[in-house]
């Protein structure tokens, strides 16, 4: 820990936490976030200018419910409890808190009561009362002692409350999520209290990364997977930018990329940016674990376990490394979680999956509080090509799961010859950003077709764009019919052996965004 003009947001469970962070980031103010085990002692020593306890899942009555030690709120800075954070400051300073009986979900009224250095400049917005985001099952009902009640709603006698004069504050509602309205402005109004400097920006993300990950790994050797995609590239050239040749990076090349994606990588890490890098081809062994395999689960494990095992391979000949580098971002998959907390099940997207714990590596991942879009803004700070950037998400098995039925050789080239025409018509009609994922998918059926004056027996593309914020759920995508068209024209004329262009109008759920 190691916080000047930080914000230190203490994890209960809550599946905004990370949101949390992220907003106080926003508002130009570090943030970490750190368990609930913190002690008050280590929060005092790194300095933090403010402490913010999140939600949670638990009862402040269940048994081993997570709960800060009652010092915290004489640690002589401000206090902000979210939720489940107002519900400890309850509890713990000896105000009247309910056990679940009024739950309470989605969008509330506020009405507003006492003034308060929270709410400055927060007013009413719907029917005279402030719109709230709530979620909560355990009730405030009387504040402990010297706090005021700030705002209730129907169900919540103290949606609010704050002792202005010991710095503590507490809301019931998220003030973190788009639906309360005014909440970044609570946030803000916190930071005032904190009276913390405003300065920081993704630029001092990278400086403060870069002189962390110096400071742990030492003299040490890294070793990262590389495989292309936005995160492991950035992760690749901010760990670089720290240690310079004691990384090293590994590129597994599965034969299962699409058209020119492996070239482009060996030129931007080896030639670019001068990384030691290792390229291993092992198309032909993947290949050759896919023979004959047409079940998408197997096809995954076959391809989960190669890919572990050409790395064990190539780490073996490297020597001896400690250290792995990883692309782990705040959970690509939101669901509650506990990033840092004790009894945290986490279910980050590993894309090196079971690497780290059969191999002994400690840890490296830098971007593990960022959301997606930060990580894009680091990489334009470090210099990525755009192309890398804006690479929309691509599955770690690859084509593999888009030729249905056999992969082989034959019916891989087919695929990158269509997925190559819709990448560039797509992008061409200046739709690639908006689009979570387009491209194309290989069927296993032949259907009958007529070209010139010849009966044709050939394979059948499907096209599928999405949109979607997040992968959990997805629409399909209302394509142009003049894009749709040139998509299908080109593919039916280019492709040899492809007679036939489909369009995929389902969404996620019940469908999934891949086909198998
Ligand atoms: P589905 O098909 O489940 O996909 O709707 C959701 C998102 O995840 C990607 N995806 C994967 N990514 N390994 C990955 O790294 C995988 O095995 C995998 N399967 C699906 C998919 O492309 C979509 O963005």
């Amino acid at each position: 820990m190691s916080a000047v003009d930080a914000i230190a947001v203490l994890d209960f469970g809550s599946q905004y936490t990370q949101l949390i962070a992220r907003r106080i980031r926003e508002l130009a103010v570090y943030s970490e976030i750190l368990p609930p085990t913190v002690s008050v002692e280590d929060l005092q020593r790194a300095g933090y200018k403010g402490i913010i306890l999140s939600g949670g899942p638990s009862s402040v009555y269940d048994e081993g419910a997570p709960l800060p030690s009652a010092r915290l709120f004489d640690a002589g800075v401000p206090v902000l409890g979210i939720c489940y954070g107002m519900q400890m400051m309850g509890y713990l300073l000896g105000g009247r808190v309910e056990p679940a009986q009024r739950r309470e979900y989605g969008k509330a009224g506020v009405e507003l009561r006492t003034p308060s250095k929270l709410l400055r400049g927060v007013t009413p917005d719907g029917h005279d009362r402030l719109t709230v985001w709530m979620s909560h099952g355990d009730t405030v009902l009387s504040p402990p002692a010297g706090f005021a009640v700030l705002g209730a709603t129907d169900n919540c006698p103290v949606a609010a409350m704050a002792d202005d004069e010991r710095r503590l504050y507490a809301v019931q509602f998220h003030p973190e999520v788009a639906h309360t309205s005014q909440g970044l402005r609570i946030l803000e109004n916190f930071l005032d209290l904190c009276g913390v400097a405003r300065t920081w920006s993704m630029a001092s993300f990278v400086d403060t990364t870069v002189s962390e990950i110096r400071a742990r790994v030492g003299p040490d050797r890294v070793l990262c997977a590389l495989s292309g995609g936005i995160d492991s590239s950035v992760v690749a050239v901010l760990v670089h930018r720290a240690i310079g040749d004691q990384l090293t990076c590994v590129f597994v090349d599965n034969g299962l990329l699409r058209q020119g994606e492996a070239e482009a990588v060996v030129h931007t890490f080896r030639d670019t940016f001068r990384i030691n890098f290792v390229h291993v081809d092992a198309a032909a062994r993947f290949l050759d674990r896919l023979r004959g395999v047409v079940d998408p689960e197997e096809k995954r494990k076959r391809i989960g376990r190669e890919f572990i095992a050409v790395f064990e391979e190539e780490a073996e000949r490297l020597g001896t490394i400690p250290w792995l580098a990883q692309g782990t971002l705040y959970p690509d998959v939101i669901e509650s979680v506990s990033a840092k907390g004790p009894s945290a099940t986490i279910k980050t997207h590993h894309n090196v999956g079971g690497l780290p714990e059969r191999m002994n590596f400690r840890l490296l991942e830098p971007l593990r509080e960022l959301f997606k879009d930060e990580v894009r803004r680091v990489g334009e700070l470090l210099g990525l090509p755009p192309a890398i950037i804006w690479r929309q998400p691509f599955p770690g098995p690859g084509l593999a799961i888009r030729v249905l039925g056999e992969v082989t050789e034959e019916r891989l080239t087919l695929l990158r010859e269509a997925d190559t025409i819709v990448q560039d018509e797509v992008r061409g009609a200046g739709l690639e950003r908006d689009l979570w994922q387009a491209f194309a998918v290989l069927l296993p059926v032949h259907t009958v077709g007529v070209m010139g004056d010849f009966r044709t027996y050939g394979q059948v593309i499907a096209v599928r764009a999405v949109t979607s914020q997040d992968a959990m759920t997805a629409d399909w995508a209302r394509l142009p019919y003049e894009l749709l068209e040139r998509i299908s024209n080109r593919t039916i004329n280019e492709v040899r052996g492809i007679n036939r262009v489909v369009f995929d109008v389902s969404s996620k759920p019940p469908s999934t965004i891949e086909w198998e």
